[in-house]
């Protein structure tokens, strides 16, 4: 059929059409607030170049997630930022770590609230790298007991959901495992399984203070020029256990996105990651952008990709959106 007798534009002349003929819909549901935890009281450090968000102890961390459980939000992933680091990222995995102390408080005071831990050693090792570090190499198999490790201390301190991000062969098994082990059956681990070493994780590491000493991630995390890789990545943590796959970053990888909803049938969730929030951010302030209009096409366009959660910056501001 061709114009003039289809006209794509009838079904375009309404809202209430338009709403009709919507293809993807984007729901409070779907999304996941990232918190940066910090030791202290009362402390709020603004983050500069994630407007809105902040480092903040136990006591603000929780009236920030209260804010997104009222609003509808079902989850949060948690980031911590120790007191101190060292070789062997132990603040990773101490019982009373920054991230299990969060957890067991934000399990406390709104326990409907799911808690998903970021699990990864980079917040915690002196060089800043996501595995121990030989010479100049990143050891692999040496880093998969610390992450077993600290999804365990997480897991036994609440977390509803444990999140590897490290990008280590091998470190889905030997989470599943030792949760296994330790009657811990029930947790879920979400993977980081194409992730890419990305230069838009820049703000985070700022906000983290997680940067790499020496070097980069590039011996580990995913080659952006890298496609069928990622499948292949997906594939082995799913092979080893992942209950949710990830896809990270999420706009400038949404070919991705798509082509592991079209290979795979797990729960796919995508990381709108730090310098994708803050390029909106930086570009409404300059007054170059409407900043809430690209806030929800961005988001509905990672839905429409194929990701059927998204970690977002966004989430407190999509949820209210969504609300009114
Ligand atoms: C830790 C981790 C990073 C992010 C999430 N977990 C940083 C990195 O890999 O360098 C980035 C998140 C963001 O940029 O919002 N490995």
């Amino acid at each position: 059929m061709l114009f003039p007798d289809y006209r794509p534009r009838r079904l375009r002349q309404n809202a209430a059409f338009r709403r009709m003929i919507r293809e993807t819909k984007l729901s409070t549901d779907d999304l996941i607030l990232p918190l940066f935890a910090i030791n202290g009281k009362g402390v709020k450090n603004p983050i500069d170049s994630m407007p809105g968000h902040y480092q903040l102890s136990i006591d603000n961390l929780v009236k920030a997630a209260s804010k997104a459980h009222e609003l509808g939000i079902p989850a949060v992933m948690l980031f911590g930022i120790p007191e101190k680091k060292d070789p062997l990222a132990t603040g990773a995995y101490d019982k009373n770590g920054i991230v299990q102390n969060a957890t067991r408080a934000l399990k406390d005071k709104i326990p409907d609230l799911a808690v998903i831990t970021d699990v990864c050693l980079c917040q915690y090792t002196d060089h800043g790298h996501c595995g121990v570090v030989e010479g100049d190499m990143i050891d692999n198999d040496a880093s998969l007991d610390l992450l077993a490790k600290t999804a365990l201390s997480h897991a036994r301190a609440g977390a509803d959901m444990v999140a590897p991000s490290d990008m280590m062969d091998g470190r889905v098994a030997e989470i599943r495992n030792i949760l296994d082990e330790n009657d811990l059956i029930n947790v879920p681990i979400l993977s980081y399984a194409a992730k890419y070493c990305s230069a838009f994780y820049g703000p985070f590491r700022d906000a983290a203070h997680s940067a790499p000493k020496f070097g980069d991630r590039r011996t580990y995390q995913m080659d952006p020029a890298n496609a069928l890789e990622a499948v292949r990545e997906v594939i082995l943590d799913i092979e080893e256990g992942a209950d949710i796959i990830m896809v990270k970053p999420a706009l400038p990888y949404l070919d991705i996105i798509h082509l592991i909803r079209e290979e795979i049938d797990l729960p796919l969730a995508a990381y709108n990651v730090s310098g994708e929030f803050a390029m909106v951010k930086a570009a409404e302030k300059m007054g170059w952008v409407d900043g809430k209009r690209v806030m929800m096409e961005t988001l509905i366009a990672i839905r429409r990709a194929g990701a059927d959660m998204i970690l977002t910056y966004f989430a407190l501001e999509a949820a209210e959106e969504l609300r009114a």
